[in-house]
């Protein structure tokens, strides 16, 4: 933190903040220094199975200037199980599955929420925190469920169902969550429909959750026709290649995949659940029917365990980088701003979920 604070007499780079509200900060230096090596050790230890030694100088530097200037803005850092692992164990603070850092961001007393995540769990987060300032290091992390749907599909939705109640997956914009009942995660998403204690649901967007879900319960949902664009992709045929190539593998799942995918798994659950499923059972060899960074997250915690990747990638969680986050918390950008003609009606859907979770 010293070191950040001696760099204020330097010239800044970029623009300082428009509206005067956090101090303006200097870029701290990227060097690669014995020091830097030093301070950092304790984290390299860490992801050392994961990531080689040669990638680690470039990106060292940054763990530490984003670990500094944490403490400068009083921000706390909540990132996705698909982070990748220099970003999930070097310099988050909260990591989880999208119900655990809803959950968490009710919880924070930091001034500043930096979401490494995509952009519908940095509304949320703002949502839950209107006072406090959230952050995004890039806009443009998008989701191809919460671009599926918009706000007025789901009122003529509620035309065509009267009296029908709207649950909104948490993948969704938050003018979407304004328009449903409640909101729900993958992790949650059963419990959520059947605490409405009604026969029929309408399940929005995802419609392989959605099936999931319908599976899972007697009540009747009727669903929408987004997908992610990471789970779709993978296939039962590809599943039954992997077990033929690998006896004894265990293949666990989650309930974004389409049917056939989740007929061939061991196991299905939300990021977190699929995380805990792991720790609890410690399978040899295990197969993540998932986004592949949290294969690698898991894995630089248990190396006793042999991951099987199919490196699916969901291209806006990978918008967020260091080199990002570090802008993030020098320029204090991107802020996540919701329409207040929209947010308390979202904010009423998230806060129905969070509070019945609790
Ligand atoms: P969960 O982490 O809530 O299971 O969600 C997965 C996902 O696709 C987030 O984008
Ligand atoms: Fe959206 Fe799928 Fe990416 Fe998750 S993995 S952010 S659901 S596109």
């Amino acid at each position: 933190m010293t070191a950040i604070l001696e760099t204020l007499e330097k010239p800044l780079i970029g623009l300082p903040l428009q509206d005067g509200r956090f101090a303006p900060v200097a870029m701290p230096s990227l060097e690669y220094t014995d020091a830097v090596a030093a301070e950092t050790a304790h984290l390299y230890e860490r992801v050392k199975t994961v990531i080689p030694a040669i990638e680690w100088p470039v990106m060292a530097p940054y763990v530490k200037a984003i670990n500094d200037l944490k403490k400068v803005r009083n921000a706390v850092l909540l990132a996705h199980n698909y982070q990748t692992p220099e970003i999930y164990h070097c310099v988050a603070d909260i990591v989880g599955d999208s119900l655990q850092l809803a959950n968490e961001a009710t919880n924070t007393d930091a001034e500043v929420i930096v979401q490494c995540g995509v952009h519908f769990m940095a509304e949320t987060s703002k949502l839950l925190n209107p006072d406090k300032v959230v952050l995004i290091p890039d806009m443009r992390a998008g989701c191809s469920l919460a671009a599926s749907i918009s706000g007025a599909d789901v009122r003529l939705l509620r035309e065509r169902y009267p009296g029908v109640p709207v649950v909104t997956y948490v993948n969704t914009s938050a003018d979407v969550k304004a328009e449903g009942d409640i909101c729900c995660t993958s992790s949650n998403a059963v419990e959520i429909v059947e605490s409405l204690g009604v026969d029929k649901v309408i399940f929005l967007p995802d419609q392989y959750l959605a099936k999931w879900v319908a599976s899972q319960t007697n009540v009747k949902i009727i669903a929408w026709t987004g997908a992610c664009e990471v789970h779709e992709r993978f296939t039962g045929e590809e599943l039954r290649t992997y077990r033929e190539a690998q006896p004894g593998i265990q293949v666990i799942a989650h309930p974004e995949c389409p049917p056939d995918v989740l007929a061939e798994a061991d196991f299905t659950g939300s990021t977190a659940k699929m995380v805990n499923w792991v720790k609890k059972h410690r399978p040899a060899k295990v197969l993540l029917v998932t986004e592949c960074s949290m294969a690698s997250n898991v894995a630089a915690e248990a190396p006793d365990i042999e991951f099987i990747q199919p490196c699916n990638l969901c291209p806006h969680m990978k918008r967020i980088t260091l080199a990002g986050i570090l802008d993030s918390l020098v320029f204090m950008k991107e802020e996540i701003v919701v329409d207040p003609l929209i947010a308390d009606r979202a904010r009423q859907a998230v806060e129905r979920m969070v509070n019945l979770k609790s």
